[in-house]
């Protein structure tokens, strides 16, 4: 490569240098990557976390660069103070923070009033850019939706919906989106949305998170049958480098689904099986009387447009397979290979 263009290269990848911004909920499994990548783009981090001191952060610490860049504060997103604190200084802000979880009590509040209080705060401090993790679950629900058609940020659930359902996870999640809009138009925020399908990858963090717990249940056994449905996946990393995108792209607006692939559970199951058979992972669908569900196919051209070739499923489902093992998390069983020449 010419020295001009190697040059520029080099500017492009450490395009973080000098500039600071702020990531809520750092600790959590995508906010984790994030964190990673912005640390390699040369950024300068204050990362939220509810215990600074708590062991399960300690990945963070030992993340390159974190030693100079990396700051863990204490913030809670019921405490407008904790992030107006955090926010102060930075430029711009990733809320990733939330729980995931579809228990109503734990759900609703910190993701809709905790959202409010982000986007308020960054409005306060002077925030240029916040970028929102949001989900497709705002996407998506909506029982009208025709599934033969490609899903895009034009969709909305259907709150209604989501209710009857009892989806306290989406329905948290569109609200809060909704009101994040809200706000930042009232209050001159800019703000881009990211709203990612079912994220799967290696982990960074000491403990498995809902998405991969997905994955899990088929591995240990827990799971006899698969149910009839389908679902949307994409890797952790594009996840991230998706929201260092949308922050760096001065023309970015509105929101951005970031999906991979769609699959329906047994085609997932045989996946697995197909690179690790060592484990006893479902065969049967539970509902087998009724045919296969079709999942909604997702339109990820906004991040494809903006540069995102996206890792197939293939590869993330075998990383987070082999993170989950080199973490301790799920037993390595012998190889089927290993049964047949023991050695
Ligand atoms: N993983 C997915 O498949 C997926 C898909 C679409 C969208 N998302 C969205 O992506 C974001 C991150 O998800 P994730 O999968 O990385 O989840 P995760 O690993 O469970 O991380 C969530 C983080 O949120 C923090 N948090 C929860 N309640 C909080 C509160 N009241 N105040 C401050 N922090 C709080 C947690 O902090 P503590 O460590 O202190 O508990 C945790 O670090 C969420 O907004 C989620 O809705 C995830």
């Amino acid at each position: 490569m010419p020295a001009a263009e190697t040059t520029a290269a080099a500017a492009r990848a450490l395009s973080g240098h000098g500039r600071t911004v702020c990531v809520t909920g750092a600790g959590g499994f995508i906010a984790s990557w994030l964190v990673k990548r912005l640390l390699d783009k040369g950024y300068t981090v204050r990362g939220t976390v509810r215990n600074p001191v708590d062991p399960k952060n300690d990945h963070l610490r030992a993340l390159d660069g974190a030693a100079n860049r990396l700051v863990l504060l204490r913030a809670d997103l019921l405490n407008p103070d904790s992030l107006v604190a955090a926010f102060t200084g930075c430029e711009g802000v990733f809320h990733a923070a939330s729980p995931v979880t579809d228990d109503p009590e734990k759900m609703i509040e910190p993701a809709i009033k905790g959202t409010r209080y982000v986007i308020t705060a960054a409005a306060d401090t002077g925030i240029k850019r916040v970028v929102f993790t949001s989900s497709v679950g705002t996407v998506y629900m909506n029982p009208y939706r025709d599934p033969s058609k490609l899903v895009d940020d034009t969709c909305w659930s259907d709150l209604e919906y989501c209710k009857s359902t009892e989806n306290w996870y989406c329905y948290a999640k569109t609200v809060a989106e909704q009101g994040a809009w809200e706000i930042s138009r009232q209050r001159g925020v800019d703000l881009v949305v990211v709203n990612p399908v079912l994220v799967l990858g290696p982990l960074l963090q000491p403990t498995v998170n809902a998405s991969t717990e997905h994955v899990m249940k088929y591995l240990t056994g827990s799971a006899k049958t698969y149910v009839n449905a389908a679902q949307a996946y994409v890797h952790v990393r594009d996840v991230a480098e998706a929201h260092v995108r949308v922050y760096e792209s001065p023309g970015a607006s509105g929101r951005y689904i970031c999906a991979e692939s769609t699959l329906h559970r047994g085609e997932l199951c045989r996946a697995l099986a197909k690179l690790f058979p060592e484990y006893p992972i479902p065969t049967r669908c539970k509902d087998d009387a009724t045919p296969p569900v079709k999942g909604y196919l997702f339109s990820n051209q906004r991040l494809r447009d903006l540069g995102i070739d996206f890792f197939p499923v293939r590869q993330y489902l075998y990383e987070t397979v082999r993170s989950l093992q080199e973490k301790g998390l799920l037993p390595v069983q012998p190889t089927i290979d290993d049964d047949h020449h023991p050695s």
